[in-house]
């Protein structure tokens, strides 16, 4: 079965975890795509909601579908959030960030109550690492931020866009595609991360994911992760 398949089955599964009344953060990318468009049409049906988009991209898709939003200046607890991930692990680790939108993606999945992701197979993996670890640098540091991790031991990209210029982030910042190799201990690399100045935010989620729905053939797998 195609991976456009099992996204869209992943992301119909994740419906049952919204509710009438619920809050509910919107991920970013081709996964997330196909559950925004899904509560579109629930909310067209008369499902109460309102959303807190991850981006802009989604923002805008959202309005179009007429999902009501607002934003964390209003509310600051959030019941459910559906998002995509590049890679998934066993313990519900995850890498995020190949669309972009890591830092306003880990803002809301941190004010989430029940944090659901949502992918095909292709994105579960034993370990992380095959992905590279998208890093948002402001711009001012980035040259020495790239060194610091090189150091660490990464290979380091600066994120170019289609027409080959540096990648914006949604709030200015460009990003670094940090190649590892495999992450046997993601919490310590994460910490490395967070203290190196000049990093905004990095794309491991660690611990933050409550259940990964896994389209996988005819399937959706459901892998538990933090309690809610
Ligand atoms: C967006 O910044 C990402 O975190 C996405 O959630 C992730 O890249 C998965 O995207 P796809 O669903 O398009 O694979």
């Amino acid at each position: 079965m195609a991976n456009d398949q099992e996204k869209e089955a992943a992301a119909r599964a994740s419906l049952r975890f919204v509710r009438d009344g619920d809050i509910v953060g919107l991920g970013t990318g081709s996964t997330a795509v196909y559950a925004v468009r899904f509560l579109g049409e629930r909310v067209q049906a008369g499902l109460k909601i309102r959303g807190i988009p991850t981006s802009v991209q989604t923002q805008k898709l959202a309005t179009s579908l007429g999902i009501p939003l607002t934003t964390l200046a209003e509310v600051q607890e959030i019941s459910v959030t559906i998002d995509g991930a590049d890679e998934v692990d066993p313990q519900l680790q995850l890498i995020k960030g190949g669309g972009g939108a890591l830092l306003r993606e880990k803002i809301v999945a941190s004010a989430t109550r029940k944090f659901v992701i949502i992918a095909d197979s292709s994105k579960q993996v034993p370990m992380l690492g095959k992905f590279p670890v998208p890093v948002e640098v402001i711009k001012f540091a980035e040259a020495l931020v790239a060194k610091k991790l090189a150091a660490l031991g990464a290979v380091v990209k600066v994120r170019a866009d289609a027409s080959g210029r540096k990648f914006i982030t949604d709030e200015g910042n460009h990003i670094l595609d940090c190649h590892f190799g495999q992450i046997p201990d993601p919490p310590a690399l994460a910490r490395k991360l967070e203290t190196t100045p000049g990093v905004v935010e990095h794309g491991l989620f660690i611990g933050m994911a409550s259940i990964a729905l896994i389209g996988k053939g005819d399937q959706v797998l459901e892998l538990l992760g933090k309690q809610s």
